[in-house]
């Protein structure tokens, strides 16, 4: 597959579209307006400049040349994959996917959600072609983190897995697992209940952000600590893919502690506004 759509363009949709264009893919990218298509544009030539002065890719221009950002969604028509990645919604994400589904040519083309927490099936029921969608979850940064899930549903086609695998392993060079259709799927499954943990832990008072953040590092040999981690992910994500996990389990070590609520309220998301357990410059 050379031929690849990715639907919103934030963190993650800039972050897939950029690892596509470097594997020498031709990239759309679907923003929701104007000011949101300009946004996702920068961020991909700040990222790919980055990459070109480090000497990770021969040209950010030549990348860039691979990638066109659109506001209509009919800019996905001739695509041979689909990736969705707004925001973590699923009346947003299931909207999309019945769009989708009408706009999408090709009989076999894959329609992917990087979904950190919406079961694929509540994804796939609403097109008349649920053997073709499948969860593609990357990480978070994109460019840097090698690993991909993959979360076929019960209704996904082997050989829809199958194509997604070749597309992220050959093509994309990254590594796969597999996981089932579970909200959380493996890693957030084990990761988000460890972030609220630590969001707990600040919010009784019982350590401050950065010796809780000092002490994962230092003692557990963590890259970073679990409240820098949510800064990083997006505090609004970190909530969403939280009560994703509680709507599905309904276990206490999933809800969202209040703080954390309340300062998905005030804004506060992390690195993205600039404050969140940690202020940014
Ligand atoms: P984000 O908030 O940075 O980006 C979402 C983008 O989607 C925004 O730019 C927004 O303008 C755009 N958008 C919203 N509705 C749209 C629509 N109908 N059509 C086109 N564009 C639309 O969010 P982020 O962090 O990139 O997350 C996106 C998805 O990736 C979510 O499902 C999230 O759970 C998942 N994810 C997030 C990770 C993270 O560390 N932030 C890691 C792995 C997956």
């Amino acid at each position: 597959m050379k031929n690849v759509a990715v639907v919103g363009g934030g963190l993650m949709g800039s972050g897939i579209a950029e690892v596509s264009a470097r594997a020498g893919q031709d990239v759309v990218v679907v923003e929701s307006n104007d000011d949101a298509a300009k946004a996702a544009l920068g961020r991909l030539e700040r990222s790919l400049e980055r990459a070109e002065a480090k000497g990770k890719i021969n040209s950010a221009a030549d990348v860039l040349g691979r990638i066109r950002v659109e506001t209509d969604l009919g800019a996905v028509g001739d695509r041979e994959v689909v990736v969705e990645a707004i925001v973590e919604d699923e009346a947003a994400k299931v909207d999309l996917f019945k769009r989708l589904d009408a706009i999408v040519e090709a009989p076999d083309a894959i329609l992917a959600s990087n979904t950190s927490s919406i079961p694929i099936m509540k994804l796939g029921v609403v097109t008349s072609r649920p053997t073709q969608v499948i969860g593609i979850h990357f990480f978070n940064p994109v460019p840097v983190l090698q690993l991909v899930e993959l979360v076929p549903s019960l209704l996904t086609s082997e050989d829809t897995t199958a194509r997604s695998r070749a597309w992220v392993e050959s093509s994309l060079g990254k590594q796969a697992i597999d996981c089932q259709d579970r909200a959380g799927f493996v890693v957030n499954a084990l990761l988000i209940p460890f972030i609220l943990s630590a969001i707990r832990m600040y919010e009784s008072g019982f350590a401050s952000a950065e010796d809780i953040d000092r002490g994962l590092v230092l003692g557990a040999a963590h890259p970073q600590g679990p409240l820098a981690l949510a800064d990083l992910i997006g505090l609004d994500t970190t909530k969403a893919v939280a009560e994703s996990l509680y709507e599905e389990f309904k276990e206490p070590l999933y809800a969202a502690p209040p703080l954390l609520q309340r300062m998905v309220d005030a804004g506060l998301l992390g690195r993205k506004t600039g404050r969140g357990f940690y202020t940014y410059g």
